[in-house]
């Protein structure tokens, strides 16, 4: 198979690019490096530095012997990426090139048009150029569990039944995003559905919850293999952000009440993820809407497990809840149906102690460069 991996610098990108050729996929990753970009506009890094991604595709190549294409441009850039899809002539896209920081997208105008522009204009770009030069390439397209927000009602796997004045309609799951990034892959996900019952696009937007971990079994080979991680406020999830908390000895910051419940994956299971979408292509015409995640808990839940994990390793984790920067319910019901992939074939790595201790061991090898300060939040959900 013939795999374009869009944002293949990225969290997911890296790691998936790599599982992929091992599977001896060909290969091509793509990326602009918005990520580093802002990061660094954002004092943001990540706490271990990764080459960029030609040298990374060079060192995979030399320890594992699997090759990787790098194509350093911008998915905004039609003509470029038009170019690209006719010249490697995908089999499917994995669709992973957007600006995905909701802190940084609810920083200002600025920051928020950044957010907008890249993100739909990417996708918009993506689907017309497999439109016109690739018309039966599966598009895999990262959406997220956030598009949906914390309806009072069970969500569905992206779509729902409506009884109407004794009629029914199967229409996409109301959505309704806690940020300005969120609500861009609302957007998306309109468009893909446009675009898929208008053109005969087929496509697989997987609606993905908060995914921890570094470890895969192509990064273990070399630690500048690692996929980043971000533990700072804009960048950082909550996982990553505990979990250097607890390292330095700053107590975790729950924003809130913690009741906050949202669905979690190990990394490893993002790629089988997506492996298994890649396997079971959709139709022309579908939109499938899959939920991307293991395990569902409160933010009270995983300070608990990160705590319960830190007394393993002789660590005094203390909580403290500081006010919500976000808007957001901080208690609310939660129920997410998550069968798709099961039935497909996934088999989770759930958010064991085991799992919590090793990264706080991974962590705690780079303790001396962690800069506290980072970890609090400097974005607010306030009018501009
Ligand atoms: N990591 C998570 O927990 C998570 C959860 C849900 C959804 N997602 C989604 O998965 C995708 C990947 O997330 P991630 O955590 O790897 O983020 P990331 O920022 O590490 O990776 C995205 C990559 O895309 C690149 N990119 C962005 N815009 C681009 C453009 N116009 N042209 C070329 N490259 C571009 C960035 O430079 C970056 O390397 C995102 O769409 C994100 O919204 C991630």
């Amino acid at each position: 198979m013939r795999v374009l991996i869009l944002g293949g610098d990225g969290y997911l990108g890296w790691p998936t690019s790599m599982a992929l050729a091992a599977r001896g996929y060909d290969i091509c990753a793509v990326d602009n490096y918005l990520r580093r970009n802002i990061a660094r506009e954002t004092d943001s890094e990540a706490l271990m530095p990764s080459p960029h991604l030609p040298s990374r595709a060079e060192l995979f190549h030399a320890l594992h012997g699997g090759k990787i294409r790098v194509e350093i441009m911008d998915c905004t850039d039609y003509r470029r990426l038009e170019w690209l899809v006719r010249d490697f002539a995908p089999d499917a896209v994995v669709h992973y090139a957007e600006q995905p920081s909701a802190p940084y997208s609810m920083i200002g105008f600025v920051e928020a048009r950044r957010t907008l522009v890249n993100n739909l204009e990417a996708t918009f770009n993506i689907v017309w150029a497999i439109l016109e030069h690739a018309p039966n390439c599966h598009l895999v397209k990262l959406g997220t569990m956030g598009e949906y927000g914390t309806p009072n009602i069970d969500i569905e796997e992206g779509w729902l039944d409506v009884e109407h004045n004794g009629r029914r309609h199967k229409f996409l799951y109301p959505r309704q995003g806690g940020s300005l990034y969120h609500t861009t892959k609302v957007l998306d996900t309109d468009l893909l559905w446009f675009y898929a019952r208008t053109y005969g696009l087929r496509v697989t937007d997987l609606m993905q919850g908060p995914v921890y971990g570094l470890d895969t079994a192509e990064a273990a080979m070399d630690p500048r293999l690692a996929p980043n991680f971000h533990y700072d406020d804009i960048f950082g999830t909550v996982v990553n952000r505990f979990l250097v908390q607890a390292v330095t000895g700053v107590p975790l910051t729950v924003y809130g009440r913690g009741g906050q419940t949202r669905g979690y994956l190990n990394l490893k299971d993002t790629l089988q993820c997506i492996a298994l979408a890649l396997d079971n292509p959709v139709p022309a015409g579908q939109l499938r809407i899959l939920n991307q995640f293991t395990e569902q808990f409160t933010v009270n839940q995983l300070a608990e497990r990160v705590r319960a994990a830190g007394r393993v390793l002789g660590l005094d984790v203390r909580v403290q809840p500081i006010p919500n920067p976000r808007k957001e319910m901080e208690e609310h019901y939660y129920n997410a149906r998550h069968s798709g992939l099961l039935e497909l074939g996934l088999q989770p790595h759930p958010m064991t102690e085991q799992v919590l201790v090793e990264m706080l061991g991974r962590v705690a090898r780079h303790k001396e460069v962690i800069d506290v300060r980072k970890l609090l939040p400097r974005v607010a959900w306030n009018k501009p």
